[in-house]
């Protein structure tokens, strides 16, 4: 009988330690995590429990990585609701099968679960998706809730950015308010979904950054001249699901991309194991151009321009006063109407293409009959091939005002801007004209 007893204690003991090992990866409905104790992924990579930003006293349930001596939060579950003590537990509760905070029984935070589970596991993966799931059944498919699709403000390799257009989840980074205060900010990374889909960083509902569609190789406004890359992003479009994603080239590396409120702008980091810190690879917004609409409609923003704003061809500046005090805001105008007949197109090379927010997409037209049907329908404005591979396939058509070009010698592409067939005409004069000078010299 006492060894029994002794047996039973043991065994207990056993239990509570397993249910506060920090080695564990995973907890089950008949387990819980308290402040102090965390759940760490298989690989050792990341660790998951309570901690408190900077100097504030808050405890909030969130995600770091393990072996980064600097602490590095990838992820909060109570950001908009702190808790103010170390009472807090995290649970599946077994009735309900939810992932829940509680605090004497209150719920602080709750996920929000496709299903109700038979047999639930929380578990922390390698990859830092925590994940809940019927404990037998590790199909990613069949998760039941994964952190992944509730993104804090920083985006790693593996996460999603972007809608799924079946379900409606919106998967966007939210910065933090400040970095003591995990709250919500008003500085977002959604995908905006048009009809050419890209995504955008925004302050509140102003857009701040575009980073311009997918063109089949790349985003489209995006600098390719960096020669020693760590990482890379990638997009994915099936008509059910749109996202982007960031990759590194050696998985040994440590990267991130991270939304900054103090900044108002994205951060892409990595670790330096050397110096043992974060280095700031890059930020975007980068450059004047780079901000959003920074020669208003229809302006055209040049860096290696002084000024860097002009008037597409056929534009003139609305305000010419405002213009010229470098008060771009107003942008351009037409010097002559369309006449909606016998209009062309001038051509641009190397651009970031405009807002996509009023454009139309075909994926099968050619560029022959995107100009075409451009120049049948009066109110469109520009067009390009919407995919640059082999020789370009696709049609993009723009409408009304063209919002937010840019140059970009190393990552844009062709753009055809509609004008009236008297602006060609002049061109075409002021070329004979010029041929004439050269005759007459020769
Ligand atoms: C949490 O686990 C402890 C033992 O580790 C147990 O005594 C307690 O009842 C559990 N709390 C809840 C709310 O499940
Ligand atoms: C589980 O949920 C039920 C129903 O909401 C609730 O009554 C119970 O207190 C919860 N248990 C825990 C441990 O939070
Ligand atoms: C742990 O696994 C992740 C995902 O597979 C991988 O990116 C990371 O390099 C691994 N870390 C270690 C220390 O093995
Ligand atoms: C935002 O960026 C600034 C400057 O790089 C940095 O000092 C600050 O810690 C960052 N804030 C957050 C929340 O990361
Ligand atoms: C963003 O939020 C801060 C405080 O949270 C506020 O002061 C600021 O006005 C907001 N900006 C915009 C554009 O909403
Ligand atoms: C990846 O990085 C590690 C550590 O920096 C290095 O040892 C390794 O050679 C790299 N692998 C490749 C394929 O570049
Ligand atoms: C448009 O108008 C501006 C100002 O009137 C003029 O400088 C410019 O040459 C005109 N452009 C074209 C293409 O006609
Ligand atoms: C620029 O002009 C607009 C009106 O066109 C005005 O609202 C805005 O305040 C001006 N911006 C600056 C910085 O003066
Ligand atoms: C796209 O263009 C192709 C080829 O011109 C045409 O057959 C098809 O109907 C168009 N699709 C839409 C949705 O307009
Ligand atoms: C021009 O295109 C717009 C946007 O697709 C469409 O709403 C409009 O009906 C078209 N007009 C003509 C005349 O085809």
């Amino acid at each position: 009988m006492a060894v029994l007893s002794f047996m039973l204690i043991s065994f207990n003991l056993l239990l509570s330690y397993t249910k506060v090992s920090a080695a564990a990866d995973t907890i089950t409905s008949s387990q819980n995590l308290t402040d102090g104790n965390t759940l760490i992924s298989k690989n050792g990579s990341f660790e998951l429990g309570f901690f408190s930003p900077g100097k504030s006293s808050n405890r909030y349930m969130g995600m770091w990585y393990k072996n980064i001596p600097v602490q590095t939060i990838v992820w909060v579950a109570n950001r908009q609701k702190p808790i103010k003590d170390l009472s807090c537990l995290l649970l599946i509760n077994s009735s309900t099968g939810n992932l829940v905070l509680s605090q004497n029984k209150n719920i602080v935070w709750a996920a929000t679960l496709k299903r109700k589970a038979q047999n639930p596991a929380l578990q922390l993966l390698d990859s830092v998706n925590l994940v809940l799931r019927e404990a037998n059944d590790e199909n990613s498919e069949n998760f039941i809730w994964q952190s992944f699709d509730y993104p804090s403000d920083t985006l790693l390799p593996g996460m999603k950015l972007g809608k799924d257009l079946r379900s409606g989840l919106d998967r966007r980074l939210t910065s933090w308010k400040n970095q003591y205060d995990p709250s919500a900010g008003n500085l977002t990374w959604p995908m905006h979904v048009d009809s050419y889909p890209e995504p955008v960083i925004r302050l509140g509902s102003k857009k701040l950054y575009r980073n311009s569609p997918w063109n089949g190789v790349q985003f489209n406004g995006k600098p390719t001249s960096d020669p020693h890359p760590i990482f890379d992003s990638t997009y994915f479009n099936n008509g059910n699901e749109v996202y982007y994603m960031i990759f590194v080239f050696n998985t040994s590396k440590i990267a991130r991309m991270r939304m900054n409120q103090t900044t108002n702008s994205l951060h892409h980091l990595v670790w330096l194991e050397e110096k043992q810190s974060w280095n700031m690879m890059g930020s975007l917004p980068r450059d004047f151009c780079d901000g959003y609409g920074a020669c208003g409609p229809n302006g055209n923003c040049d860096m290696k321009k002084v000024p860097s704003c002009e008037c597409l061809g056929g534009f003139k500046s609305k305000s010419p006063e405002r213009w010229n005090a470098f008060n771009y805001s107003e942008g351009c105008v037409r010097n002559k109407s369309l006449n909606c007949k016998n209009d062309g197109f001038v051509k641009y090379i190397g651009m970031k293409v405009p807002d996509t927010t009023t454009s139309w997409l075909n994926k099968s037209m050619t560029r022959n009959e995107c100009r075409e049907e451009c120049l049948n329908n009066c109110s469109c404005m520009a067009y390009t091939n919407s995919d640059i591979r082999d020789g370009g396939s696709g049609c993009v058509m723009w409408f009304n005002d063209l919002n937010d070009l840019r140059v970009q010698p190393d990552g844009g592409e062709d753009f055809y801007v509609r004008v009236p067939a008297s602006e060609l005409g002049m061109e075409s004069t002021s070329f004979l004209l010029l041929l004439m000078i050269l005759l007459v010299h020769c």
